[in-house]
């Protein structure tokens, strides 16, 4: 690919946690799984334009909760951090709960309802199109309160995206590891340039895609499945054909 052509990066690779994916076999050596994300991650580097982001999420398991974290340590080498978002996937707020709950037998784990999305850039400057990605005031006396002009503020840095409700697997194209389209949405909608072309390097089912087509943008996915790139192009021609039908 050439150099300096992507805008926005979102993309979520292997975690090395031993999920079944159709071909490749998520369970490296540890060092050899961080050289390999670095190499990765030097190649993304290269075909970023400067003011890109790269979107990374990430997630460790319970019984190896250091791997993300020294993912991250190693990718100052080529990045800033310029944010961290948590992607809560389920939460519990007083006596109720939000998100799908996935039970898990332990007495030493709690139930895993978040994920890590590393915002990177090359040097920690691009602006954002914060309000783009925001959320309407609950108070909205504090409209001019704050000095705002319209009824949007920013939506911080935690991000509640909860799975759409589905009832087997095959809704979930028989791939182990999906992201909901709402969060690479978020991520595209952040990053604010209009027809921006978006990248993801470990496309699987092509959620990247989907939100960048939805979006306006134009997209590259890559995926060494060749099943899961077929899933993902027909996503992305129901999901056409839907928007042209109505
Ligand atoms: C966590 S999944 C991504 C899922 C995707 N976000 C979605 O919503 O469908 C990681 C993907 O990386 C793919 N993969 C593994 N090794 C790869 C490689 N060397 N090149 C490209 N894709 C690879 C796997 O096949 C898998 O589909």
């Amino acid at each position: 690919m050439p150099a300096e052509t992507i805008d926005v990066i979102v993309t979520s690779p292997p975690y090395n946690i031993g999920l079944s994916y159709r071909t490749y076999a998520d369970r490296r050596e540890e060092e050899d799984y961080l050289d390999w994300m670095m190499e990765v991650a030097a190649s993304l580097r290269r075909v970023m334009r400067p003011d890109g982001s790269f979107f990374l999420n990430i997630s460790g398991s319970s019984a190896q909760p250091w791997l993300p974290f020294e993912l991250v340590v190693r990718m100052r080498e080529l990045f800033v951090l310029q944010n961290h978002i948590t992607w809560v996937k389920s939460i519990s707020v007083g006596e109720e709960s939000f998100g799908h709950f996935k039970p898990m037998n332990s007495q030493r784990y709690l139930h895993r309802g978040h994920e890590h999305l590393l915002h990177f850039t090359l040097d920690g400057d691009v602006l954002l199109d914060r309000l783009n990605a925001g959320v309407p005031y609950q108070d909205k006396s504090n409209i001019a309160r704050r000095g705002h002009r319209q009824d949007r503020r920013c939506r911080g840095d935690t991000w509640f995206i909860p799975y759409e409700t589905v009832r087997g697997r095959s809704e979930k194209f028989d791939h182990p590891g999906t992201f909901p389209v709402a969060l690479p949405e978020q991520c595209i909608r952040l990053h604010g340039r209009k027809k921006a072309k978006v990248l993801d390097p470990f496309m699987g089912t092509g959620t990247t895609l989907l939100a960048a087509q939805r979006m306006g943008c134009s997209g590259v996915g890559i995926d060494i499945d060749e099943d899961y790139v077929a899933i993902a192009r027909r996503r992305l021609v129901e999901d056409w054909l839907d928007k042209t039908d109505q």
